[in-house]
């Protein structure tokens, strides 16, 4: 140990994600607020830097899934954790769902997440092109909020430990309070995780927040290093649902670090007692089929191939669909390619169903961009954002874009306000502001649940159990009338 000297003698704080994202990671975010509530008090006495506890897929799977009205949610957990700062996961102008929203509709979302609860805004870009963050940054600061600017990480050509730092500069200036690094695939690897962390701590003087999963088995790895490094706080989860595609156990690195300069000082007794609720929360969910048991073993693929364990799942469930399971392999091979001919984006929510699911067509129609997804065309043509690296241009112009249409400003300049278009029309469903962003984020969703949540007859669903072996699913869907296939239809949900 003479060797290896901690380069901050804070102590490491910690964010847990057993409400967010450790049961989105393992559990197709099917926790319901009854399964949280008995272990809020615990949770909030346990002195954790901030709860993860809404955002993500949570308001999606609230409304589709489970029947609860996801700001409902976040008011009881507000009410139930009075003292523990609650914190979200946010898509930059994507917000929660999955296209470019006006700013006005950004603005609102923001301002009603803080009023109803939320004290951090984790905000990040899948492209990490930072004019789509300035909005969410912006509001987010404006209710008083604090700001979590967000490195989507990954490994590419382009994406070099210098692009990280200078961009975590920029994103200083921006007015974020801490600078999250978001290691969505489990791709950074404890040494570079150590070389990165020093070299942010080195530069930029807010906080570092540092996240990842332990997919491939090197999370706690990551954590251990980055906490020699300095960085400021990590996110764990409760060890009922730590590991695998979620993240490395708190209570273990709790005890790692304990009589070192960076001991967490976490009540390893509370966590305890936390973590005998969440056992049977746990239980809950592997009986209904919700946690798949597999998603608790090291993937190494995610090494191999660098594409997050979650969309390897999902991958193997569109080939099943399409009867075209032999071909595994083959789109593995595929993804790495699309991705380089759409410019390195980062592979996480949207931008990782868009490169698997084009993977995913040029393999099983026998040939490469035959068919591309609205989604994808979309993303050539800069709709979400800059691509980070060079697009091949052979590729765009088979989507029909001319290079001179491709949009170069910050897309959401080419959006009008919405939120009062939305107002209007929703008006004879929408109860109030809230239920109007709910309307404008999940069109296909929220005025089905609106009127259920509004039928005083209605009955509360009961937990469909799925076969231990069965694959996890959703529902079937009816089949797509466009002749364009949609991401939405052929993607059930990855993980990030
Ligand atoms: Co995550």
């Amino acid at each position: 140990m003479e060797n290896m000297k901690f380069l901050s003698d804070k102590p490491l704080y910690i964010t847990d994600t057993i409400l967010r994202d450790a049961h989105q990671s393992q559990a197709a975010t099917r926790m319901r607020i009854e399964d949280m509530l008995p272990a809020c008090e615990i949770l909030d006495s346990v002195g954790y830097w901030s709860l993860e506890c809404w955002g993500g897929a949570t308001f999606d799977s609230c409304m589709r899934f489970l029947k609860e009205d996801p700001w409902e949610r976040l008011r009881a957990l507000r009410k139930a954790i009075p003292n523990t700062k609650l914190q979200m996961l946010f898509r930059g102008q994507n917000i929660l769902g999955y296209k470019h929203y006006a700013d006005d509709v950004v603005d609102a979302f923001c301002r009603k997440s803080i009023e109803n609860g939320i004290d951090i805004i984790r905000i990040f870009d899948a492209l990490n092109d930072v004019r789509n963050l300035e909005q969410a940054i912006k509001s987010t600061k404006k209710y008083g909020g604090m700001v979590e600017a967000t490195l989507s990480y990954t490994i590419s050509p382009i994406h070099s430990e210098e692009y990280f730092v200078k961009l975590a500069q920029e994103l200083e200036q921006m007015g974020a309070d801490v600078i999250c690094v978001k290691d969505m695939a489990n791709l950074l690897l404890p040494m570079d995780a150590y070389s990165l962390i020093k070299r942010l701590k080195e530069t930029v003087n807010v906080p570092i927040h540092l996240h990842t999963h332990n997919t491939s088995g090197t999370g706690d790895m990551v954590y251990l290093m980055a906490a020699y490094a300095g960085v400021d706080i990590v996110d764990t989860a409760l060890s009922p649902m730590a590991n695998g595609t979620a993240q490395p156990s708190t209570e273990s690195l709790v005890a790692t670090l304990q009589g070192t300069v960076r001991d967490t000082k976490l009540d390893m007794g509370k966590m305890s007692d936390a973590a005998a609720h969440f056992r049977k929360v746990a239980q809950r969910l592997k009986d209904t089929g919700s946690l798949d048991p597999k998603v608790l073993n090291v993937d190494t693929n995610t090494l191999l191939y660098q594409v997050p364990g979650g969309m390897l799942s999902n991958l193997i469930s569109q080939l099943k669909q399409a009867n075209k399971e032999d071909q595994y392999y083959e789109v593995l091979a595929e993804i790495p390619r699309v991705r380089k001919d759409f410019g390195y984006p980062p592979l996480v929510t949207p931008s990782s169903q868009i490169v698997g699911t084009q993977a995913v067509m040029n393999v099983i129609m026998g040939e490469r961009y035959k068919v591309f997804p609205k989604e994808s065309k979309a993303m050539l043509k800069g709709e979400y954002g800059t691509l980070p690296g060079e697009v091949n241009e052979e590729v765009r112009a088979k989507a029909g874009i001319k290079p001179e249409t491709v949009i170069t400003c910050r897309p959401a300049d080419l959006l009008e306000p919405e939120i009062e278009k939305y107002r209007t029309q929703y008006a004879d469903i929408a109860k109030s502001d809230e239920d109007v962003l709910s309307l404008a984020l999940f069109p296909q969703v929220a005025p089905d649940f609106l009127k259920w949540r509004d039928d005083p007859n209605h009955e509360k669903p009961v937990d469909e159990v799925v076969k231990p072996a069965a694959p996890k699913q959703e529902a079937p869907k009816p089949a797509p009338k466009q002749a364009e296939p949609e991401i939405r239809e052929l993607i059930v949900e990855y993980k990030g």
